[in-house]
């Protein structure tokens, strides 16, 4: 394994990045997740992250080659009529040559640091069965029962449809007082259709 540090790691709010690491967070989106058309790298520049959801980025570059990345976004919910302030790790994703030498889990880290000192009440997010081990290594436990919905609309995406598991930890005081609210249940994140987490 090579030797990491952490002045390769960046963390600030998404909005903030300059136009070269919106493209190369793109570019390295489209490595992981390969769309019909790749993004452009003239004109205009590939918004990754939907304003509304005020994401945080945390990447690694090396020698000006953007390695790993991590998004943390950010909404309000409701439910079991309350309402909770949710941060998600989101487009965790690491140069596929430069895989399995640490660098998601040193993103995941950072990220998970940033919502531990926001002011969210719950951390959620769903990932791939064979991911939630390193998941649940870096802090974020699998919620068993747990449901997530993009939206109560019909064609909204679901963890369950989708194969995924529900990652869930509860954070604030807030959080831990309705902490049956969070078990057994389906939870409805209220995005437009077509967006998750
Ligand atoms: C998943 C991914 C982000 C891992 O990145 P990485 O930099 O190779 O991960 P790391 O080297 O930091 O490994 C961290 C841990 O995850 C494990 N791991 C890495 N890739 C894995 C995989 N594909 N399946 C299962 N476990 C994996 C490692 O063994 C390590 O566990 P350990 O600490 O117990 O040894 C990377 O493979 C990737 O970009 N995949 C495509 C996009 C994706 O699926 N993202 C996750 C969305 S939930």
């Amino acid at each position: 394994m090579s030797t990491i540090t952490s002045d390769l790691l960046s963390i600030l709010p998404y909005q903030q990045t300059s136009e070269q690491v919106r493209r190369d967070i793109a570019l390295l989106m489209h490595q992981v997740w390969p769309e019909p058309s790749p993004p452009s790298m003239e004109g205009l520049v590939p918004e990754e992250h939907d304003p509304a959801l005020d994401a945080f980025s945390c990447f690694i570059y090396r020698d000006n080659r953007l390695l790993s990345y991590a998004a943390v976004l950010h909404l309000t919910l409701t439910h079991a009529g309350q309402t909770f302030r949710m941060a998600a790790l989101s487009c965790v994703a690491t140069d596929p040559a430069y895989q399995r030498q640490g660098l998601s889990r040193l993103v995941v880290n950072a990220a998970t640091r940033c919502i531990e000192n926001s002011q969210s009440d719950i951390g959620l997010f769903t990932c791939d069965p064979s991911l939630a081990l390193f998941y649940a290594k870096a802090g974020w436990p699998a919620a068993l029962g747990v449901e997530l919905i993009g939206s109560q609309d019909v064609g909204a995406l679901s963890s369950k449809e989708l194969g995924k598991v529900v990652v869930l930890r509860l954070l604030s005081q807030h959080a831990h007082g309705h902490a049956t609210a969070f078990t057994n249940t389906c939870i409805s994140l209220g995005l437009p259709l077509g967006q998750f987490v």
